[in-house]
């Protein structure tokens, strides 16, 4: 199944809810984007490109909400449900990509109705979709010529088939490494406060049969100086032109530990997330959430009452910790600020009708 899909037979959008796996596999229906933008906001789908996906059909939902009936008053509205999806959460650049990427085609010459333009906006949503699983496909496959026979792959969050529309972005060079038959081993961080490692990557992990041990996230630079990690994989949520990373919270003391200990470290990144706009990691936004999801686990509260805390979902990690990126398009090496220009071209010419099977 997929983790952000159109639902043909009830004309409905679904996503799984991620709040309440591992234990309940639910999968509600969204018919405004309002609801898609709350359902961002909440985590209910959450890494970057599912964010991406989520934005796309949400777009096709506002388009089939409003009630303009011609073109020029259907644009406006759907310039105003794009500003609404993209402040749902600031740092995946994803979500501002699939939300522009589906007002171009909305402004396009050769729609002359209102009802030609709410079709165009579903067949769009939907080709991203497709084309992200057939990218991650190619990126893990790019990726796992990184991982040898017998290798410890240390990841953090989730960036598997649930972070993404299928098939993941980090996790899917593990998977492809996995089906190409090398014997490997994960270190999974558990990735406080969300614990997306220990509900969705340890779930993905284990439906899978891939070998791995949870570990808590300060347990990381323990195992790297004991020589038991080869490699370090994670995502990202927004990637500056410059390599400059941002991802996760707690991916930058990763990216210091494995430099220090000697350990190659590669962000597994789809073009889609490379935001050329931006010279440098220092002007990604940070997203800072609610200070109860450091200060409650669950429901249940681990520190005094009446305290307050800092929460920031996502840090930078500079380039100079970067190894390599890997993307559809291939790994990138330094200089990045030249070689990750030429694979966002690289990716822009590759032919994604036949990669997802278009005719
Ligand atoms: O807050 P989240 O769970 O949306 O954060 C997700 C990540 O940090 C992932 O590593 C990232 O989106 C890239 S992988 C698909």
């Amino acid at each position: 199944m997929r983790t952000v899909f159109w639902d043909y037979d009830r004309d409905v959008m679904k996503m799984i809810d991620q709040r309440l796996l591992p234990f309940e596999l639910v999968v509600p229906e969204y018919e405004t984007y309002q609801a898609v933008a709350e359902g961002i906001r909440d985590m209910v789908v959450r890494g970057a490109p599912a964010i991406g996906a989520a934005a796309g059909f949400g777009m096709a939902l506002a388009a089939r909400q409003s009630a303009a009936a011609d073109r020029l008053g259907l644009l406006r509205d759907l310039e105003a449900a794009g500003q609404y999806l993209e402040a749902a959460r600031p740092t995946a650049v994803n979500l501002a990509w699939g939300v522009r990427r589906l007002l171009r085609v909305a402004a396009g010459e050769e729609l002359e109705t209102a009802d030609e333009v709410r079709d165009a906006l579903l067949v769009e949503a939907q080709r991203l979709a497709d084309e992200d699983v057939a990218l991650n496909r190619r990126m893990g496959y790019n990726g796992a010529e990184l991982i040898s026979d017998g290798d410890t792959i240390l990841h953090h969050c989730n960036t598997g088939a649930l972070a993404t529309v299928d098939w993941g972005t980090a996790l899917g060079v593990v998977f492809a490494a996995h089906e190409q038959g090398k014997r490997i081993h994960v270190l999974v961080d558990e990735t406080r406060p969300r614990l997306q490692g220990a509900r969705l990557t340890a779930w993905e992990l284990q439906q899978r049969g891939i070998s791995f041990d949870l570990i808590a996230d300060n347990a990381a630079g323990h195992f790297m100086r004991a020589g038991e990690v080869n490699i370090v994989l994670v995502g990202s949520d927004r990637t500056a032109a410059n390599g400059d990373v941002a991802n996760k919270i707690g991916t930058y003391q990763l990216g210091v530990l494995a430099k220090e200990n000697g350990v190659p470290f590669y962000p597994v990144v789809p073009t889609s997330t490379i935001d050329l706009d931006l010279p440098t990691g220092d002007l990604i936004p940070i997203e800072e959430r609610d200070m109860d999801e450091v200060l409650i686990v669950g429901a249940q509260p681990i520190a005094p009452t009446g305290i307050t805390a800092r929460n920031p979902a996502f840090d930078v990690t500079p380039h100079r910790y970067v190894t390599g990126i890997v993307t559809e398009a291939g790994i990138v090496y330094p200089p990045f600020v030249k070689n990750l220009r030429a694979a966002v071209a690289a990716a822009k010419a590759i032919d994604w009708d036949d990669e997802i099977g278009v005719e």
